[in-house]
């Protein structure tokens, strides 16, 4: 069975949905029947309907979910598939538990070299896609961050997440997690529970990242939540701070964290490089680099670990312009959307024009937009399914109260969907908060086409009178009255002339002070202005590099039998950007003239700039395809009794050709740069029937 196409995976989700609803109508009809008393015979009949109903939805969901995993000749189950493709990536050293020999450490993984390798080729991708096509500032910044910094940003404060604690053993988990667990557990173990207490726990499950921790405690208690491995009784959820903390130096004096993310470097950098820029907006940089973060409760293997690399753009554009230049070549793209109304309405995401979603305010501006529908295509480009891509919404709750507006591109894998980058307009908050912080300011300047006439406020205080009345406080009072607003100067402007005095609050102390005509004068003046400083918005994708690596892992393994039938074999179908190396090079047989061949070949790929391998061992030819099919080799290179002419081999459709000698390298690179495809080689060159098994 071929991996399933759009068209293919649609007709089946709608399959699914229709087959789904019938199996609810045939479990309200026994309910019924039960309810009425009904006769035997009528009721038995009814359900044995309501069998094969379900045995129908539980056949095509496999077929759906084998489809999307790629399965090839066996239907594999979401767990089956995430063992087998676990047990690879282990065991050919994608990645390893770190410090492994000592037991590991939960939430922590190496990569090994084809890991490596992966994480080389997305990121340089990643640098093509957005630094150089987007003119982006690139940025690197240490991981160690003074306390100072993450006061400024909130992170001190606020970078909690709900814990509860087992009341007898003390393990910790994330309280979320397990109302989360518990709803889809139970979703799952009932699919005949009533229709409204589905809707309630359906409606739980959408509404789960808006729970304070007031209500997370209510619902873990109304559900009798208890502690997953021991069943003790869970404390009141509270929050926990996800920093690591440090010391900088040897006096410890210096509170510092590992950063939680990469973004902070590069808003504290803002006013140098703003002038890099040649003080213009908007401009974008950019920072790759590790992030830390100490969760309660790692889980999901490589999805939600404790040390991860973020890939994060800051795209500063001014306040009242959020246009993009560049929207237009975007703008016809449509991929799923899943905006916060369906989300509340249990509805499912559709595909959507980003150009459509824009105009009719759904995401809130075209630079949004833009990066969406960039992020779109990257991940695409990687290889990663377009069917079980997702922008969803953040809900009104789950957004910080400063932010315009939030989508999350979420990928779906066997653990469900996945946020593997989050896309914020996080309006002019980050660089506010290290202006009033470190008293520097971080702004930008806008010159007027046009010198503009503006009603300006001004409210100039009488130095002398308030210092002869208020003595000490009189540069407090001072202060008072320059930063009102202008809502409050106006009033007290009005109070002023009509009764002599006015009343005006101390933030300070919180006292009320009686302020006299004669000790401000408030005026509003009409100047002209030939430009504002201003604080930028900022535009900021934050992309989990492991995350993505992980679920393109999952869309590109698939497995197939071996020719002679006995065996299943692993491939990952990366496409040859992505992928670890590019071309292996086999003798056919253990020979000296034939390894001379193709040591050849192999620097001649390497000149070409080809990653490469060679493998001279004697074992099979066609297990020495499987070997590299399943760390995702896309072509192969062999070397036979032929002078002339090698066989080169594409992994997925496992067609070869034969290619003259001097030109096979030149082949391999275009075809493996994408300057050409198999398609277009393959009709230029003799094909060769393969004998061996996996040829
Ligand atoms: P989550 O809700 O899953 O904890 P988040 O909303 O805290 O994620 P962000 O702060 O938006 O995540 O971080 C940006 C990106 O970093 C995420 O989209 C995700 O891909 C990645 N990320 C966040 N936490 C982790 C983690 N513990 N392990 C791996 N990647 C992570
Ligand atoms: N391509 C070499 C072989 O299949 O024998």
């Amino acid at each position: 069975m071929a991996p399933g196409s759009e068209d293919d995976m649609n007709a089946l989700r709608v399959l699914v949905a229709d087959k789904q609803a019938a199996v609810d109508r045939q479990s309200n009809e026994v309910r019924a029947l039960k309810a009425a008393k009904a006769d035997e015979v009528a009721v038995n009949k009814a359900v044995n309907l309501l069998k094969d109903l379900k045995l129908e939805l539980q056949s095509i969901s496999k077929e759906l979910v084998s489809k999307a995993t790629g399965g090839e000749t066996s239907v594999l189950s979401r767990e089956t598939f995430r063992k087998t493709l676990s047990n690879t990536l282990e065991r050919r050293l994608f990645y390893i538990p770190s410090f492994k020999i000592y037991g590991g450490v939960a939430g922590l993984y190496d990569y090994g070299p084809p890991g490596c390798a992966i994480k080389a080729n997305v990121l340089a991708i990643w640098r093509q896609h957005f630094v150089l096509e987007e003119n982006m500032l690139e940025v690197d910044c240490p991981c160690v961050t003074p306390e100072m910094v993450l006061k400024a940003s909130g992170h001190v404060e606020k970078f909690t997440d709900l814990m509860v604690k087992d009341e007898k053993t003390g393990a910790c988990y994330r309280a979320d997690h397990l109302l989360k667990d518990f709803v889809k557990e139970s979703l799952e173990k009932d699919p005949l529970m009533p229709p409204d207490k589905k809707e309630e726990l359906k409606h739980v499950l959408a509404m789960l990242d808006e729970f304070t921790a007031e209500q997370l405690g209510a619902k873990l208690k109304k559900y009798g939540i208890k502690s997953p491995e021991t069943k003790n009784s869970l404390s009141d959820p509270y929050p926990f701070n996800l920093m690591f903390s440090t010391s900088i130096g040897p006096t410890g004096l210096l509170q510092g964290y590992l950063r939680p993310e990469t973004a902070q470097g590069i808003f504290v950098n803002f006013r140098d490089l703003y002038y890099y820029n040649g003080s213009k907006l908007p401009f974008a940089a950019a920072q790759i680099g590790q992030a830390f973060r100490n969760e309660i409760a790692p889980r999901q293997g490589l999805l939600r670990v404790r040390e991860f690399t973020l890939a994060e753009i800051e795209h500063f554009v001014n306040p009242d312009d959020k246009s993009h230049p560049k929207f237009s070549t975007v703008a016809n793209l449509e991929f799923y959307l899943y905006p916060r109304e369906e989300q509340m309405t249990l509805k499912q995401p559709v595909k959507t024009q980003i150009g459509h979603a824009v105009a009719k305010g759904i995401v809130n501006n075209e630079t949004l937009g833009y990066f969406i529908a960039r992020t779109y295509l990257f991940l695409a480009r990687l290889g990663i399914d377009k069917e079980r891509l997702r922008f969803r919404q953040h809900l009104q709750n789950e957004m910080a109260h400063y932010a315009a507006d939030c989508w999350d591109a979420e990928i779906e894998c066997s653990y469900g969907w996945i946020e593997c980058v989050g896309l914020a307009d996080r309006s002019a908050y980050d660089l506010k908060a290290h202006t009033d912080m470190s008293k520097t300011d971080l702004v930008a300047h806008e010159t007027f086409s046009e010198p503009k006439d503006v009603a300006q406020l001004l409210v100039v205080p009488n130095k002398k009178e308030l210092g002869m009345f208020f003595k000490k406080s009189a540069k407090m009072v001072q202060e008072a009255l320059e930063v009102m607003e202008e809502v409050e100067a106006l009033k007290m402007k009005a109070e002023l002339e009509s009764e002599g005095m006015a009343s005006l609050h101390l933030c300070t102390t919180g006292q009320r002070v009686t302020i006299t005509r004669e000790m401000v004068s408030i005026s509003k003046e009409i100047e002209t202005l030939h430009g504002r400083t201003f604080t930028p918005s900022v535009i900021e994708p934050s992309f989990g590099v492991g995350r993505i690596i992980y679920c393109l892992f999952e869309h590109c393994f698939y497995t197939r039998s071996s020719n002679a039938g006995d065996d299943q074999l692993n491939v990952f179908r990366f496409p040859a950007s992505v992928a670890p190396i590019k071309c292996t090079v086999f003798p056919l047989v253990q020979n000296v003239k034939l390894e001379v061949t193709a040591k050849e070949i192999s620097s001649a790929l390497t000149r070409e700039g080809v990653a490469n391998k060679i493998d001279i061992t004697g074992t099979s030819i066609g297990k020495r395809y499987a070997r590299t099919d399943e760390i995702g080799v896309p072509f192969a290179i062999t070397v036979d009794f032929d002078e002339k002419t090698v066989t080169v081999r594409e992994r997925d459709t496992k067609a070869q050709i034969r290619v003259p000698v001097e030109e096979v390298a030149k082949v391999v690179n275009d075809v493996a740069d994408a300057r050409r495809t198999w398609i277009e080689v393959q009709s230029h060159y003799p094909g060769v029937m393969s004998k061996d098994s996996n040829q």
